[in-house]
């Protein structure tokens, strides 16, 4: 599965396109006791930290509680100013807010205004937030499931589709088996919806202010359905058709993946051999160029070792970094152009290492209480296929999925077909889960969604499914190829974040913002003089920007 987005701290499964680049500095959550009130502790350096306790089912207190990991960067404006927490969410599902924030924090409040706290919070089932969605006994046995999730591309050969969902299926009865105090059922987006409500209470507050990114977006527009009189103000970025989410059938959200692609070619001829390592004359000359490229791989893969790893250039593996690449084209694109140019003359090298995931698998083996955290591609599965109406389909229904999907993009083997499978196999469904429709007649106050022109994985189409069903509310593009608006710096963007949360100002209809950054990096135009604090943006969304390229694992999420 590649994810949705997310900014994700990898885990050697999960591929998400959002991924916090650096670990963060340490914090001991377990020694902070839960409490239903926010207690904080300075954590972080910077930051405060605390634990707090929610119901598992909001309708039935006797299930138990969940211990939520909720973090701040607290404002230091004064009280007349102070605007209250602005939750926030990196996507996956399954990406750590916790982490996410330490990372970003700083950039975020310039981005959003210092009159909020910047809030983050693992989702119930995620990280450092107990019970945690757990499928395997011991690290070393999830270590070992996860060398066996490498990119696999479903049209690989003919046994791809039957093996992996051969491979959904087991997880799926691992999952359930060892479910043994029934949590996973809890884990949904509608609870984790209930959670950010009384997480803002808890601050004294009684709307929601919220910026979700990806699938942060299916979270923003479930609680807008689920509590359109508790709309404070609720950006969402890189939006799906909310309603696909819910039926397992992501295939709609690959309406521009083949668009994005298409930049790539478009870019590199634009951006002339110096700065495109995989240049032709025209965009169908390097198309053609990595057509017959990855014909060659397929036939003879390439064997990769470098000093720090070593494994296989094949034609997944080749697949799947493209496709990655489309969800962060301005910092990948120039480095998928040298790994092809060197591919083709028989160097796997970078390549390869665009394609590694976590660092090899070291067991601490002298102390088995450390709390396990990254548990991201659990809480993925867990999550998006809970979420959903069940599926069950056999490899033949699944067969005909993919070739369905490949219509819509020639893509469709990664997150469109992943996440098709992998609910294929799941088997933890609670009955009166939130399934849609995904929408409210009337909202407390309009929602801003926000996309970009060519998003390989929520397309603009899905943002204006989503935005039907909730009308007053606005959309704001961005010129862009990648995935949510964060890909890319732009003053105009940031701008309009700013006005919607401070002033509660929507964008004009149809306004279309352009970046602050050219593909292939070409030089930016430097003639023009920047207005005061605009440099200060700037180098704040390049932060964010570069916090949340992706990681390459087998499954792709948003
Ligand atoms: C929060 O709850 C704890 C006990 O759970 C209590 O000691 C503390 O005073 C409370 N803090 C506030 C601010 O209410
Ligand atoms: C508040 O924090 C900002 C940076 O976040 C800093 O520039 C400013 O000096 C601080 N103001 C006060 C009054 O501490
Ligand atoms: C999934 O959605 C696509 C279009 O978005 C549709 O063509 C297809 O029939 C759907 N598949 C299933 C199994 O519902
Ligand atoms: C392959 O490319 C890498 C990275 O550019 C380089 O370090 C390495 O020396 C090359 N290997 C060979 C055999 O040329
Ligand atoms: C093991 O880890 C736990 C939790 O981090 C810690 O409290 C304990 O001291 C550690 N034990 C050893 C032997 O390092
Ligand atoms: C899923 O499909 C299999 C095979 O068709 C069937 O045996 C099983 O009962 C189904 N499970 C559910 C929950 O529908
Ligand atoms: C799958 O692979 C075949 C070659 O075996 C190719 O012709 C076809 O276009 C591929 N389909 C997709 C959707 O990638
Ligand atoms: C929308 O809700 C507000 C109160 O939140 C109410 O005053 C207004 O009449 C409602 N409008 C419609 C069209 O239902
Ligand atoms: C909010 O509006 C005021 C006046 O309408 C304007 O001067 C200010 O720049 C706006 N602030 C933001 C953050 O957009
Ligand atoms: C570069 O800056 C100049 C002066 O501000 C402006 O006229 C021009 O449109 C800009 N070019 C690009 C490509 O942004």
């Amino acid at each position: 599965m590649i994810s949705l987005c997310g900014i994700f701290l990898l885990s050697a499964v999960l591929v998400s396109p959002l991924a916090v680049a650096q670990a963060p500095p340490t914090f001991s959550w377990d020694m902070l006791a839960p409490t239903q009130n926010l207690t904080w502790v300075e954590c972080y350096s910077t930051f405060q930290c605390t634990r707090l306790e929610v119901p598992l089912d909001y309708s039935d207190p006797s299930v138990g509680t969940a211990a939520l990991a909720v973090i701040r960067l607290p404002t230091n404006v004064s009280k007349a100013e102070y605007r209250g927490p602005l939750l926030f969410n990196p996507g996956g599902p399954g990406g750590s807010g916790v982490d996410t924030l330490v990372t970003v924090g700083q950039s975020a409040q310039l981005v959003f205004g210092n009159q909020y706290d910047v809030v983050g919070f693992d989702p119930r089932g995620v990280s450092y937030s107990t019970p945690i969605a757990s499928f395997f006994e011991t690290d070393a046995e999830r270590a070992v499931w996860n060398a066996g999730e490498v990119p696999t591309s479903l049209n690989a050969s003919s046994d791809s589709i039957p093996h992996d969902w051969a491979r959904a299926s087991l997880l799926g009865q691992l999952a359930a088996q060892r479910d043994a105090s029934g949590i996973l059922k809890y884990v949904t987006t509608d609870n984790v919806a209930r959670d950010m409500l009384r997480i803002t209470e808890s601050f004294g507050f009684e709307k929601l202010q919220y910026y979700g990114l990806s699938y942060g977006s299916v979270l923003g527009a479930t609680f807008t359905a689920l509590f359109p009189d508790k709309v404070g103000r609720i950006l969402i970025d890189g939006v799906p058709d909310a309603n696909a989410w819910f039926n397992a059938n992501l295939t709609f959200e690959a309406t521009d993946t083949d668009k994005a692609l298409q930049t790539f070619f478009d870019g590199c001829t634009a951006a002339g051999p110096d700065l495109c390592a995989f240049y032709a004359p025209t965009a169908s000359a390097i198309e053609a160029r990595l057509e017959t490229l990855t014909t060659a791989i397929r036939a003879r893969p390439v064997p990769v070792v470098t000093p720090t790893g070593y494994g296989i250039v094949d034609y997944s593996l080749l697949r799947s970094v493209i496709f990655n690449s489309l969800y962060t084209p301005y910092t990948l694109f120039p480095v998928l152009a040298q790994g092809l140019a060197a591919l083709e003359a028989g160097n796997g090298t970078i390549l390869f290492s665009m394609g590694e995931t976590a660092p090899p698998f070291e067991c601490d083996c002298t102390n088995a209480t450390v709390p396990f955290h990254l548990n991201g591609a659990e809480a993925t599965v867990a999550i998006q296929c809970g979420d959903a109406v069940e599926v069950n389909d056999s490899v033949e229904e699944l067969r005909n999925f993919f070739e369905n999907a490949a219509r819509t993009s020639e893509f469709a083997e990664f997150l469109v077909g992943s996440n098709r499978v992998s609910c294929a196999g799941w088997k933890v469904y609670r009955k009166d889960r939130f399934k849609g429709p995904v929408g409210a007649a009337n909202t407390s106050f309009p929602l801003l969604l926000v996309t970009n022109t060519a998003d390989p994985v929520t397309p603009k189409a899905g943002a204006l499914k989503t935005l039907a069903g909730f009308p007053g509310s606005a959309l704001l593009t961005q010129d862009s190829p990648g995935h949510t608006s964060m890909t890319a710096p732009s003053l105009c963007t940031s701008a309009y974040f700013r006005e919607y949360f401070v002033n509660g100002t929507l964008p004009p209809p149809g306004t279309v913002c352009p970046v602050n950054a050219a593909l292939f990096g070409q030089p930016a135009n430097s003639t023009s003089k920047r207005a005061e604090g605009e440099e200060e943006m700037l180098a704040a969304l390049r932060i964010i920007a570069d916090a949340v390229r992706p990681v390459i694992t087998r499954k792709f999420t948003f």
